[in-house]
């Protein structure tokens, strides 16, 4: 399998920051990209944040916080990828923006390197066909926040080889993740069946069945869910699930994967749930509420 010691991890938002703490803590170093460096700060001071709460509680010393710090630089250049052995995207979920990030950093990086892309919807081979290594391309699809939760998919495209696959799953095992193989199908495993559950649950808001805060204690009290259904949309961020559904819809034109008229109109309001202050609920305050204008 390919050795890997080094990774890129391109995006430092919701979920490419984790990808970085959890891949550090791993023991790799990390080059983590970002557009601009207000961006990435912000990223890096999540990470921050993340690892002096470890140390607080007791489940990390300053020493071992400030060497997983330690191996993660920052930077908004690309060329500071060339020497990665592996490249995880987890930009915008933007088939246009992947491939035109692709574009960019397939001629910098070292040729036996393997990309993967950590989106949850979009399919692997279109974006592995745009590089000049489609056997070298896999998914590794993490889960929000990444530092916390179990799962990576590991995806394998038509064009990926065997030894690229067992890397992506050997990397994850060595992230303590459950690294659990998926085909190369919209949605893989888990958004296939978690994404029509949240927009149901929008729609059974639009038909009165009960309010916002009603349908997610009842998720949360009868169903054993950490978290509602709304709850949960607000918290993977309004845009990427609009952006995930239009991918399904466009893939299987199933109206399961339809975006409900409500979604539609909070994204055309800039909610973007937690990650901009409002979604079904307001984050402005001590503790969220309701967001009267939904
Ligand atoms: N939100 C989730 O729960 C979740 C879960 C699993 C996977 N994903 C996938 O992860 C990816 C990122 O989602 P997110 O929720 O972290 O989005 P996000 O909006 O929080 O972060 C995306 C970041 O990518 C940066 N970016 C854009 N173009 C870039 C480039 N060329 N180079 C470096 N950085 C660039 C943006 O500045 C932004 O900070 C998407 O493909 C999404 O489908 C999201």
């Amino acid at each position: 399998m390919a050795d890997i010691k080094k990774v890129g991890v391109l995006g430092a938002g919701l979920m490419g920051h984790g990808i970085a703490q959890v891949t550090a803590t791993a023991g790799y170093d990390v080059v983590l990209r970002e557009v601009d460096d207000a961006t990435l700060e912000k990223g890096i001071g999540r990470i921050e944040k993340q690892l002096a709460r470890a140390v607080e509680k007791g489940k990390s010393s300053q020493e071992d916080a400030d060497a997983i710090r330690g191996r993660i630089h920052g930077t908004t250049d690309y060329a500071d990828l060339a020497d990665c052995d592996l490249v995880i995207e987890a930009i915008t979920e933007s088939l246009e923006r992947k491939l035109e990030m692709w574009r960019a950093v397939d001629p910098i990086v070292k040729p036996e390197a393997i990309f993967a892309t950590n989106t949850s919807s979009l399919a692997v081979i279109d974006q592995a066909a745009a590089t000049t290594r489609p056997d070298r391309f896999i998914g590794l699809h993490y889960f929000n926040p990444a530092q916390v939760m179990k799962l990576t998919e590991v995806v394998r495209a038509v064009t990926t080889s065997d030894e690229a696959f067992q890397t992506g799953i050997d990397f994850a095992t060595a992230q303590g993740k459950l690294a659990t193989p998926t085909r190369d199908t919209a949605g893989f495993i888990v958004n296939r069946l978690l994404v029509p559950y949240m927009l149901d649950a929008i729609r059974a808001y639009e038909e009165g069945v009960g309010s916002v805060s009603e349908i997610d204690e009842a998720m949360k009290a009868g169903a054993g869910h950490p978290m509602g259904p709304l709850a949960l949309s607000d918290f993977v961020g309004l845009d990427t699930l609009g952006s995930i559904c239009d991918v399904l819809w466009d893939e299987f034109r199933e109206r399961r994967f339809a975006q409900p008229p409500t979604l539609r109109k909070m994204l055309s309001a800039g909610w973007y749930g937690r990650k901009n202050g409002m979604g079904f609920y307001d984050y402005s305050g001590d503790a969220p509420v309701v967001n009267p204008g939904v």
